[in-house]
C-alpha cells in the first residue's frame, strides 16, 4: 500500500472486534479512522440468537497519517436542509444571531443593528475600546427599533459575523417576522455539495439484496455460483472515503461478483475520473469466469438485462489475468518460465498490455509510441541493441537477471532507452527459488 494509501474491510459484528485488534497491531492504533455502521440488509438476518442483524461494518485504517479521507455527495436529506434558493445556490434561513457563544466572548461581535418591519442597515458607531463596546453616533428613525444579539430570556449573545463581513455582504441579510417581532435572519449557505462520511449510513441502495443480488440476476439470471453481493452504491461510498481522487488505483484482493470493479466504473462514469481497479479473487464455484470477470465486461460493453432492457455500457478497459503455478526445480528451462509469467506483472505496472513480438528470449508490448521490451536472457543483449536501431520511440527495458544488474552501460548510447530494474518483489521470488 502506499504511504497515503487506506485500507477498508466491511465486516459483520461477530468478527469485528478480533478484526481491529489485527488491525491495530498491522496498521497501528492512531491509523484507525473510523468504523462505519452499513444498514445493508434492511429486512435482518435472524440469528440463532434470537436477535435479527441488520447491518455490517466497514472498518477503515490508513497507512500513515499523511492518508486524506475522501468526502461523501450530499444525500436527499442533507440537501433538503437548504429548501431555499437564489442566483448563488441553496440556502436555509436562520438567525442571525449565534445560537452558542456571547457578548463576553467576543464583545465587538455585539453590536446594534436598525430594523424596521422590512428592512435593515448598518448604523453609524465607533468602538470604545476602554468599554469594549460599540457607541451608536445616530439616533434610530421613526419607524425603526435598535436591535441586538440578546436571546429570549434577555441574555446578551454576539451575532454570528464581525461587523466588516456585515458590511460586505449585506445582501444575506433580511428581516424575518417570528412570533410578532422582526428579527435579522441570513442566508446559511450550502458550502459545499459534499460532506464529511459519518459513521451511520443507511440509504436503501446499499441494501445487498435489492442492489446487489437483484442486480447480479438482472444481468446473469440465476445465478447460483454466489449469494452476497455486496450493494454498488455501498461499495461505490466506501470507494469516495477511501479517496477523492479521480484517478485512484483501487485493489479488492477478495473481489467475489466484482462489485468493486463495477463501483469504480460508475464512478468514473458520473465525473469523468480516470480510476482504475485490479481485482482478484479465487474461482470458488467458478466465481471468477462466470460471475467476475462477465459481469465488469458486460458493465463497460452495455447489456440485455433480463428484464430485456438495454443497459448503457459505462465505458473502460479489462485485462483478464489467470496465476498459474510454474514447476519448482532449479533448471534453466524453469528460471524462463518464471520471468515470461512474470512479464504480466511488469505490464500491470506499465498499463502497456498489447503484445507486439513474442521471442523464446526477449518480449516487445506496445501502446501507441510506447513499448516495454523484455528481456529474458542477458546474453540476448546485443541482439536488442540492434533491435533498438530501428525504433524511433520511447522504450522501457526490464532485464531479467539473477544478480540484479541493470546494464545501463550496456544502453547508454540509446537517449529513447529507459533501464528499469525488475520490481524488487519479482527478482525476490526469483532469487528464492533460484539461488
Ligand atoms: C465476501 S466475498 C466478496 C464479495 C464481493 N465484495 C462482492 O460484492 O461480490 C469474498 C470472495 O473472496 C473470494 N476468496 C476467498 N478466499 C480467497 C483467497 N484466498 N484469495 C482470493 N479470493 C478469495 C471468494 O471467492 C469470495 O467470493
Amino acid at each position: 500500500m502506499k504511504e497515503d494509501g487506506i485500507i477498508c474491510i466491511t465486516i459483520d459484528d461477530h468478527e469485528l472486534p478480533r478484526l481491529i485488534m489485527i488491525m491495530e497491531e498491522v496498521y497501528g492504533e492512531n491509523n484507525h479512522l473510523g468504523t462505519i455502521c452499513i444498514r445493508n440488509n434492511p429486512s435482518g438476518r435472524s440469528t440463532m440468537k434470537g436477535i435479527s442483524i441488520n447491518h455490517e461494518y466497514a472498518i477503515f485504517f490508513s497507512k500513515s497519517p499523511i492518508s486524506k479521507v475522501g468526502r461523501l455527495p450530499r444525500n436527499e436529506k442533507q440537501i433538503n436542509r437548504y429548501p431555499e434558493k437564489d442566483k448563488k445556490g441553496y440556502y436555509e434561513e436562520v438567525n442571525f444571531r449565534k445560537g452558542g457563544g456571547i457578548r463576553k466572548e467576543s464583545p465587538k461581535m455585539f453590536y446594534p443593528l436598525f430594523i424596521s418591519n422590512n428592512s435593515w442597515r448598518i448604523p453609524k458607531m465607533n468602538w470604545n475600546n476602554d468599554k469594549k463596546e460599540w457607541i451608536l453616533n445616530e439616533k434610530v428613525k421613526r419607524d425603526e427599533n435598535v436591535i441586538y444579539p440578546v436571546d429570549d430570556l434577555g441574555r446578551e449573545k454576539r451575532w454570528k459575523w464581525a461587523l466588516e463581513r456585515v458590511k460586505n455582504e449585506s445582501d444575506e441579510l433580511f428581516v424575518r417576522k417570528v412570533k410578532g417581532e422582526n428579527h435579522i435572519f441570513h442566508k446559511n449557505r450550502m458550502s459545499h455539495n459534499t460532506v464529511l462520511p459519518n459513521t451511520w449510513w443507511d440509504k436503501k441502495e446499499y441494501s445487498a439484496t435489492d442492489h446487489g443480488t437483484r442486480l447480479l440476476k438482472e444481468m446473469f439470471g440465476e445465478l447460483k455460483t454466489f449469494d452476497y453481493p455486496k450493494a454498488v452504491e455501498a461499495v461505490k461510498d466506501c470507494l469516495r472515503v477511501l479517496s477523492g481522487n479521480k484517478d485512484a488505483v483501487f485493489l479488492d484482493f477478495f473481489a467475489g461478483s466484482g462489485t468493486t470493479g463495477h463501483a469504480v466504473l460508475e464512478l468514473n462514469k458520473e465525473d469523468n475520473g480516470n480510476r482504475s481497479f485490479i481485482l482478484g479473487t479465487n474461482n470458488e464455484n467458478n466465481i471468477a469466469e462466470d460471475a467476475c470477470f462477465p459481469r465488469i465486461k458486460k458493465a463497460i460493453q452495455g447489456y440485455k438485462n433480463q428484464k430485456n432492457i438495454n443497459i448503457k455500457g459505462l465505458g473502460g478497459s479489462l485485462e483478464y489475468f489467470k496465476t498459474k503455478f510454474i514447476p519448482y526445480g532449479h533448471s534453466d528451462q524453469n528460471k524462463i518460465l518464471l520471468a515470461k509469467k512474470a512479464s504480466d506483472i511488469l505490464c500491470l505496472k506499465e498499463e502497456i498490455y498489447d503484445e507486439y513480438i513474442s521471442k523464446i528470449d526477449y518480449k516487445i508490448y506496445k501502446k501507441e509510441n510506447k513499448y516495454i521490451f523484455i528481456v529474458y536472457d542477458q546474453l540476448s543483449i546485443e541482439k536488442i541493441k540492434k533491435l533498438i536501431t530501428q525504433y524511433n520511440a520511447k522504450i522501457k527495458i526490464y532485464v531479467f537477471s539473477l544478480g540484479g544488474d541493470l546494464f545501463e552501460e550496456e544502453f547508454e548510447e540509446f537517449n529513447n532507452v529507459e533501464i528499469f530494474p525488475m520490481p524488487e518483489p519479482i527478482l525476490a521470488t526469483y532469487k528464492r527459488l533460484f539461488l
